[in-house]
This record gives structure tokens, C-alpha cells and sequence, in this order.
């Protein structure tokens, strides 16, 4: 097995050598062997994150990043009294490369996942795991920080502690404005920093988390994760945990009020004059299977394989050579240069769409952008296939969220609702199921960055696309030279 493990969301300038997906920025680390990465976090603090970015390795390689105030600096509100870290994530009762590989052969959906699991334990409401069920310890008075961050490989999710209210404080390593709410839902990829106080009646509360399944009619894993919030004290040990009531798994309202509550803490600073307006749709679709395929391989409906896509494009990785290494070295035949800055087709993107629609093109192609150029992306979700809530993640930047909403976006009205204020930032935007989002980002970092959906089975089916961002002016706007110890392929 080989992996490339990268620092999901980590804003390193220059490094871009050191971001880890495979093909993009490096070949796969082979067996046995060995590369270190070495990079330096600018102005972020709070919660990250790390994983594989090969193939299926990161549904088991991951972690948590911390990042702490400065010695000497404090956290914007009081000084929690604990600190802890939930990494939920998704199991199966199989090996979990054997699954992609299998969906792969078929060309059908993989395998929905047999559980989610809060730092590796599924918890008390399946079989046999009771006894390793996640303790979080708080004590009567605290105020306790917790750092949830969804590392589930195909699902967004709810997340509640019984009897518990949050206060939100940041998201994706940024400060947010404070505010509450009892429930929270996070994409893969995306990370919630919530202040809880230990102000009930001393005693157990499950943790849990569940499914926002915004598919209509997709099958999904529909069990539920549990941890126990454990107060100390001989009352705590004895009582039955109090178990919280989750949203629907189709509970979109709840799922949108919660993504539309994010305020950055201080004034943003929103790049005002664009340079690059984009218009970008995130599809799902079919491909027709050749005469000659073996049904065995066409299994999705109608005798299809699964395919997804952004722009029509479906993005396919090169093989012989990164991204990074091919535009460093001028590597010509690795990819071109023309990925379009808006759909092909202008069509109801939300309405009833005609099939002759669903079957992107596969090609490995980079939007190119000017050093310091600013940015805007109008991200669109479309109905094709199926319409569906994806997990936006772009590398190497934080963007803002000036809005997002449901339909199709419309520049007459819509732009009256970006919030160019306090709007936050993050590196993975939820974009609604059937609806837009807007983001904007300065492009100060040069490099090839893929921008995908955090759900892996789509990107796995193309739904992803790469900005090569050329170097500025001097050394401080420059690429660094390739590390000695970059693999090959
Ligand atoms: Cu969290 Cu492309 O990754």
C-alpha cells in the first residue's frame, strides 16, 4: 500500500511540495519508503486535520491537527478548562480498499459504510462495542473546548450531546462570532471548535452522531455513533447515559440553519475588485458503457457506470507525473491548460435536466490563475442523476462564504445577499443540495490545487478540479524548489 498523507486545510505558503495528494503534488510514497514534509502554519489556529489522499487509505490513516494560541496569547473567550478532540469517522466490516475497488470493477455505488465511529469506537448502540465506548470526562462548573472534526469517508453528519447546549467558536481553524445551537453538522473535511459547560445534574449523556443524507432515494448508512460525556464524581459512573435526539437524516432546514449561522470573529478582509469570476457546477452522472463492456462492469442504473463532475469535466489524476512536478519542470503531455470558467451548456441546473446532460468528459485539466489574483467561485449543485449536498474542499487556501442558497444562482439577486462584512472563512464549504454557494480567495499561493468534494466516492468519480496558481514577483511569491526526498513515480 502506498500513501501520501496530507494536512487537510493547512494555509502553508510556498510549500506546496508538501500538500500530499497523490499525482497533484507528488507520486505516492511506494512501500517502505519514506518522505518528510515540511512546511510552516501561517495565521490559522483552532482545529485541522490529516489524512491519506490515495485511493480509500485515509477511510483508517488520520488525525487531528491542534493549534494553539501563541505562548504569551490567549484564546479569544476564557481559557477552557479542557480540551478534547472527537474525530468522527466511518467503518466497515470489510477492508475499505476492497470496497472502492469492488464499486470501481462495477462501476456501481461502493458499499455503505456498517458504522461511524467517535476516535475509532462505533459506541454503545451496536453490537459487541459496548465496552470500549468513547469516554469524554467534564466536571460540574467547566467549561470545557471540543474539537469535532468529521473525518467519515461518504457521510455528512449530525453531532449532539445530550441535555448540552454549544457555543460555537470557530470552524476549519478560524474563529467564528460565538453563537449556540444544539446540534451541529459537519461535511467530511470540515472541523467545529464548540465550547460545552458542565452546567447539568452530574451524570452520563451520550455523544452522538448521525447521517444528513441529502440524496433522495440513496441508500445510507443510518446508524448512529455514540460517546459518553462523563461527569466526575461517584454520581457520574453509576447513572444510565441519557440519550439526545439527532435531526432526520433528511433534515436539510436544521442542516442550513446551522451553516448559515458562521460569522467570521473579526472583520473580514474580502477581496472587493475580482479578477476571476467562476462559475462552477458539482454534478453526479452516468456514463454509457462501451458495446463491447461486460454488464458485470456497467452496473450503476441502466447499465451505466457512475461518473461525477465539475464543468462537465471529469477530473482524472495523470499517472507518470504530479501536477506540481510537470508545471515545475515543464514536463509537456501531463495535462492542459483549459479547464472552462463556466458550464459548457447554460441549463435549469436544478430543474428537470435531459440525460443527454448526465455523461461528462474525463480529462486531466487545470484552471490557471495569476499570482494575487482575486477570486470568486460561484459553486452550483446540480440535479443530474441525483441532487445531493457536497462538501466542497479546495487546498491551499481558506475562501470566504459570502452566501449560499437554494435553486439556481441568479447574479440579478442573489449578489444582494453576499456578505462582505464578517462573512467566514474555511477550506471545505457544505453547498447545498440543489442550491449555490459563493466563495472568494485571493490566490497568494503558488502551486496545483485540487478543489474537490470531500465525499470520497466522488471524488473518485471526477468531482474535482485544480487551479495551477502561477508564481508572483521575487522569492516570496515563488514556488520553493522540490524537497530531495520527493517520491517518484
Ligand atoms: Cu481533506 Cu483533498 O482533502
Amino acid at each position: 500500500m502506498s500513501y501520501k498523507i496530507r494536512r487537510h486545510g493547512v494555509r502553508q505558503v510556498r510549500t506546496a511540495w508538501a500538500d500530499g495528494p497523490e499525482f497533484i503534488t507528488q507520486c505516492p510514497i511506494r512501500p517502505g519508503g519514506s518522505y518528510t514534509y515540511r512546511f510552516t502554519i501561517s495565521g490559522q489556529e483552532g482545529t485541522l486535520w490529516w489524512h491519506a489522499h490515495s485511493s480509500w487509505v485515509r477511510a483508517t490513516v488520520y488525525g487531528a491537527i491542534i493549534i494553539r494560541p501563541r505562548k504569551g496569547e490567549s484564546f479569544p473567550f476564557a481559557k477552557p478548562n479542557r480540551d478534547s478532540v472527537i474525530l468522527l469517522g466511518e467503518w466497515w466490516d470489510a477492508n475499505p480498499i476492497d470496497v472502492i475497488r469492488e464499486a470501481t470493477r462495477t462501476g456501481a455505488a461502493p458499499n455503505v459504510s456498517d458504522a461511524y465511529t467517535i476516535n475509532g469506537q462505533p459506541g454503545d448502540l451496536y453490537n459487541c462495542s459496548k465496552k470500549d465506548t468513547v469516554i469524554v470526562p467534564v466536571s460540574s462548573g467547566e467549561t470545557n473546548l471540543i474539537r469535532v472534526i468529521n473525518a467519515a469517508m461518504n457521510q455528512q453528519l449530525f453531532f449532539t450531546i445530550a441535555n448540552h447546549k454549544f457555543t460555537v467558536v470557530g470552524a476549519d481553524a478560524s474563529y467564528v462570532k460565538p453563537f449556540s445551537t444544539d446540534v451541529l453538522m459537519l461535511g467530511p473535511g470540515q472541523t467545529t471548535d464548540v465550547l460545552i459547560k458542565g452546567d447539568q445534574p452530574p451524570g452520563r449523556y451520550y455523544i452522538a452522531a448521525s447521517a444528513y443524507a441529502s440524496a433522495q432515494g440513496a441508500p445510507f448508512d443510518n446508524t448512529t455513533t455514540t460517546a459518553i460525556l462523563q461527569y466526575n464524581g461517584k454520581n457520574g459512573i453509576a447513572s444510565k447515559p441519557i440519550m439526545p435526539t439527532l435531526p432526520a437524516f433528511n433534515d436539510t432546514k436544521t442542516a442550513t440553519a446551522f451553516t448559515t449561522s458562521f460569522r467570521s470573529q473579526n472583520k473580514a478582509d474580502v477581496p472587493t475588485k475580482i479578477d476571476e469570476n467562476l462559475f462552477i457546477t458539482a454534478s453526479l452522472g452516468v456514463n454509457q458503457c462501451p458495446p463491447k463492456a461486460k454488464p458485470s462492469n456497467c452496473q450503476a442504473p441502466n447499465g451505466t457506470r457512475f461518473t461525477a463532475s465539475m464543468n462537465n469535466i471529469s477530473f482524472v489524476l495523470p499517472t507518470n507525473f504530479s501536477l506540481l512536478q510537470a508545471h515545475h519542470q515543464g514536463i509537456p503531455g501531463v495535462f492542459t491548460a483549459d479547464f472552462p470558467a463556466k458550464p459548457p451548456v447554460t441549463f435549469d441546473y436544478t430543474g428537470n435536466i435531459s440525460t443527454s446532460l448526465w455523461q461528462p468528459i474525463s480529462r486531466t485539466t487545470v484552471y490557471k490563475l495569476k499570482y494575487g489574483a482575486n477570486v470568486q467561485i460561484v459553486l452550483q449543485g446540480t440535479g443530474i442523476f441525483t441532487a445531493e449536498n457536497h462538501p466542497i474542499h479546495l487546498h491551499g487556501y481558506d475562501f470566504y462564504v459570502i452566501a449560499e442558497g437554494f435553486g439556481n444562482f441568479n447574479p440579478k439577486t442573489d449578489t444582494a445577499k453576499f456578505n462582505l462584512v464578517d462573512p467566514a472563512q474555511r477550506n471545505t464549504v457544505s453547498l447545498p443540495v440543489n442550491g449555490w454557494a459563493v466563495i472568494r480567495f485571493v490566490a497568494n499561493n503558488p502551486g496545483t490545487w485540487i478543489m474537490h468534494c470531500h465525499l470520497d466516492i466522488h471524488i473518485g468519480w471526477g468531482l474535482a478540479m485544480v487551479f495551477l496558481v502561477e508564481n508572483g514577483v521575487g522569492d516570496l511569491e515563488t514556488l520553493e524548489q522540490p524537497p530531495e526526498d520527493l517520491p517518484a513515480c
